[in-house]
């Protein structure tokens, strides 16, 4: 049984990164156990060296980087904003990044859903080169959608099937 942590780059209600998230958790194969890591979790202080974190806060951290390291991979869904990665999103992965690093030799995934027609591929750029530099490994191909918010097209819905069974495949290769 392979362990996925999944995480939304979003705070939105109705983030459709959030969604794209969920659809592609949907699909993985009966072999992975999947927690999708619930939005608020994501609500941190804005990352400040000289501030320590309150004690409960810190707690969450260490709990959480826990899951991390116990999990054999991550995907991560996140919003472009100006071309580049949602600052929530970095905000907690600055956070996370504090020694231990989680995200050292961590398989990872990347994917995004935007309104522009660009489905958030810029945004994902940048997002591999922070992974890349945490040393994890990135899976190769970004999955980005447009969207115009209406459901999913037959052929997004297949992207969406085969994205899902090539990360998991990702996941149970040996590296
Ligand atoms: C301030 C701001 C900047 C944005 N910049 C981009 C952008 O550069 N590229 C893009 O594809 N979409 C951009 N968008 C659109 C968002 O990606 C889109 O609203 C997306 O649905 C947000 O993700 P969510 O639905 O998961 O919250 C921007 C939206 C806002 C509010």
């Amino acid at each position: 049984m392979k362990n996925i942590i999944a995480i939304p780059g979003s705070l939105r209600q109705n983030s459709l990164n959030l969604e794209l998230l969920r659809s592609v958790c949907a699909q993985f194969s009966t072999e992975a156990r999947v927690w999708i890591t619930p939005q608020a979790k994501l609500e941190w202080p804005l990352f400040n060296q000289d501030v320590p974190l309150p004690e409960n806060l810190s707690k969450d951290l260490i709990e959480y980087k826990n899951l991390l390291k116990n999990s054999e991979g991550v995907l991560i869904a996140s919003p472009e904003y100006n071309a580049s990665v949602s600052g929530v999103l970095k905000n907690f992965i600055d956070w996370l990044s504090r020694e231990p690093n989680p995200f050292s030799n961590k398989k990872v995934g990347l994917i995004s859903v935007s309104t522009s027609p660009f489905g958030g591929i810029r945004g994902l750029m940048h997002l591999r080169d922070v992974m890349a530099q945490l040393g994890a490994f990135v899976y190769p191909k970004n999955m980005c959608l447009y969207t115009n918010g209406t459901a999913y097209s037959e052929q997004q819905l297949r992207l969406i099937k085969d994205f899902a069974h090539n990360f998991f495949n990702f996941i149970d290769s040996k590296l």
